[in-house]
């Protein structure tokens, strides 16, 4: 059939994999590239703007796309348990592969700054989750060691097949525009993915599927940007919990990134992340708060972007990851509770 296999099958020959290799898998990738216009007329200069929207893969995030390589290599290994530390889609993506592959998954989280949604998931797909009073980069340090000392495999993006899973999303990101874009806007924590971006460009480019490459733009939460800082931020803060990450852990390797692609860092206000998260939700787009920080970000750039030019902003993850904030930031005016159910009451609020 035509039906889509999953990224490991669609791409298999890109992907350190063998005939005998148990692929743990389900049916990631192959999301949409969506344009937004009204975006894009914001920056005027016939530009054409696209969100990869990754929020719609299986567990509602891009790291899906790492997970089905990280679990699959895992389990080929004899593996009988993952670990990851994790703002929360990290978590529920390992929760949900290593069950499908009859794992164990223990998770380790910032206690009260990992989303709703997120939680939910891990607890679902059953995964021991631990929650410590310390934030991410504590959380990190301590897998790390864990899985030195136990018999745990460790799935943060340290792990290269994370990688090698997510470099799928430049295939299909080129695939989908006939060539690379000019820019690429992304969120970055860990700087797992814009470093896996970057690979995947380069492949295609070596092997003549795209005729550019583009400027790896990255984007931070102001108040965790220890790229723009130029190293850890001790206390990182920002409403955007996923890329709340002070020590990240691809630091050298999206240096790199950014010299090799003409790139840049720069930090977006969560203010700034919060517009850009409505206006991305007017377009018909709903993707959680870290998400936006793309698009924030390339609204912010709009003078240096070029006439003419194609921009892909990376939506990482889903908007029903974190209803809480969606629905913090929604106005009174919008949400009327406790009418009395009759005719008269509601037609009066409806402006009829
Ligand atoms: N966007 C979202 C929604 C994320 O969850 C993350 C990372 C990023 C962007 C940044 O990606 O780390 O590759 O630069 N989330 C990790 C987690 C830390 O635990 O889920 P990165």
């Amino acid at each position: 059939g035509t039906a889509w296999r999953g990224l490991i099958e669609e791409y298999r020959r890109y992907l350190p994999v063998t005939d005998s290799t148990p692929v743990v898998t389900l049916r990631e990738g192959n999301t949409p590239l969506i344009p937004v216009p009204t975006i894009a007329a914001e920056i005027g200069k016939g530009v054409r703007v696209f969100v990869k929207y990754d929020g719609l893969n299986p567990t509602g995030s891009f790291k899906d796309r790492g997970m089905t390589m990280a679990v699959t290599k895992a389990k080929e290994a004899g593996g009988e348990a993952v670990i990851c530390a994790s703002t929360g889609n990290t978590s529920a993506a390992a929760a949900a592969y290593a069950r499908r592959a009859g794992m164990r998954a223990y998770v380790l989280i910032p206690d009260g700054y990992v989303a709703l949604g997120k939680l939910a998931q891990a607890l679902m797909y059953g995964a021991e989750v631990i929650a410590i009073k310390g934030n991410f980069d504590r959380a990190l340090e301590l897998v790390k060691e864990s899985a030195e000392k136990y018999p745990v495999t460790l799935v943060n993006s340290l792990n290269p097949f994370r990688l090698q899973g997510q470099k799928t999303a430049a295939f299909e990101v080129t695939d989908g525009l006939g060539n690379a874009p000019d820019w690429l806007c992304i969120p970055v924590g860990n700087a797992g993915n814009i470093t896996a971006y970057w690979m995947g460009f380069n492949e295609y480019y070596q092997e003549g599927r795209c005729t550019k490459l583009p400027r790896m733009m990255g984007f931070q939460a102001a108040g965790s940007a220890p790229f723009v800082q130029g190293g850890i931020v001790k206390d990182p803060e920002t409403i955007a919990t996923a890329i709340r990450i002070g020590n990240p852990a691809n630091y050298d390797k999206a240096l790199k990134v950014r010299a090799e692609s003409n790139g840049e860092f720069n930090p977006v206000t969560d203010e700034e992340i919060l517009v850009a998260y409505q206006k991305l939700a007017a377009e018909g787009v709903f993707c959680e708060p870290a998400s936006a920080a793309s698009v924030a970000g390339l609204l912010k750039k709009k003078d240096a972007v070029p006439f003419g030019a194609t921009i892909v902003c990376v939506l990482t993850g889903n908007g029903l990851k974190d209803p809480d904030t969606a629905i913090k930031r929604s106005g009174d005016d919008q949400f009327y509770q406790g009418v009395e159910p009759d005719m008269a009451s509601v037609a009066k609020l409806m402006g009829f």
